[in-house]
């Protein structure tokens, strides 16, 4: 059997946009099926079916997946009391139902952070047992001590017991190092460093998987990521 899906899901999930904007863009007649304007918000619609949106014709995609450069000063939670939150900085025309950040960036830290709808691949992500590399690029106070690098590489533990998974620490400017990480426990490479001696200034995280942050982007930008780049920062 074909599958089909409600009008409204499908304007929502390929656009993409929230569900009630679905509504109002069919009710406003901007969406057409099969060439004809419609204005039922529960339509049942199939692959066959061709939809357009203003002219542009749209596919069912189910999850929708975006590169954020995190600014500071914003939390990686999708909703707060008193402060700004990542999904604040999500424009009206890309917000969607059930969106949230694949993991936490600290406040203060920037860099690149993936927002989603799709539970399972922010599992796949973040799962230390998958090992999926994330990298930060760390400015101190002072340089990590002498032994850092061989103690980040056995798997560090802390005095309060907490125990790291291996991790690599290697310098990269006179105040800067790089750090990678293969898990994202709370708070971890600013302990991992005070630990080894350097208190971090200013956090910045520049890549997971194989996914790199695009520097064409501004602090607080988003973009739609490709299938292709999803997937990269799965490896
Ligand atoms: N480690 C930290 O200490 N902070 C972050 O934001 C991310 C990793």
């Amino acid at each position: 059997m074909k599958e089909t899906h409600r009008l409204d899901q499908l304007i929502a999930a390929a656009a993409p946009c929230s569900r009630r904007e679905a509504s109002r863009l069919i009710r406003d007649s901007h969406v057409s099926v099969n060439g004809a304007v419609c204005r039922v918000v529960d339509r049942k619609v199939g692959d066959d079916d061709i939809v357009l949106l203003d002219g542009r014709r749209l596919t069912y995609c189910r999850h929708v997946y975006y590169m954020l450069y995190k600014p500071a000063g914003v939390l990686s939670a999708t909703e707060d009391r008193h402060e700004r939150t990542v999904l604040d900085l999500v424009p009206a025309s890309m917000q969607r139902d059930g969106l949230f950040p694949a993991g936490r960036l600290d406040k203060d830290t920037t860099g690149l952070l993936i927002l989603t709808d799709d539970g399972d691949y922010a599992h796949r992500m973040l799962s230390p047992r998958r090992h999926v590399e994330k990298r930060y690029i760390a400015t101190v106070d002072r340089m990590p001590a002498q032994d850092a690098e061989e103690r980040f590489s056995a798997g560090l533990t802390l005095s309060d017991g907490t125990c790291y998974q291996p991790a690599s620490l290697r310098r990269i400017g006179a105040d800067t190092v790089e750090v990678v990480l293969h898990e994202g426990r709370y708070h971890q490479v600013k302990r991992m460093l005070s630990c080894v001696g350097s208190r971090v200034i200013a956090l910045h995280r520049e890549s997971i998987g194989q996914l790199t942050l695009d520097h064409s982007l501004s602090p607080g930008e988003l973009r739609v990521l490709s299938d292709d780049e999803a997937q990269r920062a799965l490896r």
